[in-house]
């Protein structure tokens, strides 16, 4: 497990003297979700040539500064550089959507294939999906930055399939919706019925792709 130590060059009492919430990383943070897609996007271009790119889309973003400010403010934690890089794991986010559960671990070793990013969490929601159905398999990784040698940032990789992907949109968006009302018990155990069927779906997919294969 790697330790917070690299982050110590940000001192807590001069960020707010700092442009925002990242302060000076914010380059090391761009440059580095930028060679995460270039990495996908090189890996699919391979697969396309015989028409097999095993990635539906993918999707990255760097977490917005009012978005990164409240979760520091939710986790009681000071509005600092230090917090949004050290102690929340996912400034940099990278979504990586395939048609088929097989390609999900595919990606997942691709990505942790290069030297310069190391594992430091993984949590499979595939193989252990969430209480409410939700399924992804999420690695929390720390890369260094491709300018400077040294400095290592956190990122956080979800990779899922398209119908996971379909069904957290879903739960995403019912959850914000606040007049589900006295309905609430019913839409959260239909939801989780639908992810489980979703869920035994891929399963079918994933077969009929590797009789097809054959
Ligand atoms: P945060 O949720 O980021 O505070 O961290 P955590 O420790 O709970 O991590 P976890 O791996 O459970 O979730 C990280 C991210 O996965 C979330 O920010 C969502 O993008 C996604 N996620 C996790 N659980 C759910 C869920 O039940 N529904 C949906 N739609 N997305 C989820
Ligand atoms: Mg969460």
């Amino acid at each position: 497990m790697h330790k917070e130590g690299s982050f110590d060059r940000f001192d807590n009492t001069e960020s707010k003297n700092m442009t925002g919430i990242y302060g000076e990383a914010r380059e090391d943070l761009e440059d580095i979700l930028h060679m995460l897609e270039s990495r996908v996007e090189t890996l699919r271009a391979r697969y396309r040539e015989d028409d097999s790119d095993p990635v539906e889309h993918c999707l990255g973003r760097i977490k917005s500064e009012e978005s990164m400010r409240e979760k520091c403010r939710r986790q009681s934690l000071p509005e600092t550089p230090a917090s949004a890089l050290g102690a929340i794991h996912d400034a940099i986010g990278l979504r990586v959507v395939c048609a088929f559960l097989n390609d999900v671990y595919m990606m997942r070793d691709y990505i942790l294939g290069f030297d310069d990013i190391e594992l430091v969490q993984e949590k499979d929601y595939i193989r252990r999906a969430k209480p409410n159905g939700y399924r992804s398999l999420h690695l929390i990784v720390r890369v260094h930055a491709p300018s400077s040698a040294g400095r290592t940032y956190y990122a956080e990789i979800q990779l899922r399939t398209i119908s996971m992907d379909t069904w957290a949109a879903l739960e995403h968006h019912m959850k914000y919706k606040k007049e589900v009302g006295g309905n609430t018990e019913l839409l959260v155990s239909e939801l989780k019925r639908c992810a489980d069927e979703l869920a035994s779906t891929d399963l079918s997919m994933q077969t009929l792709r590797d009789m097809i294969k054959q």
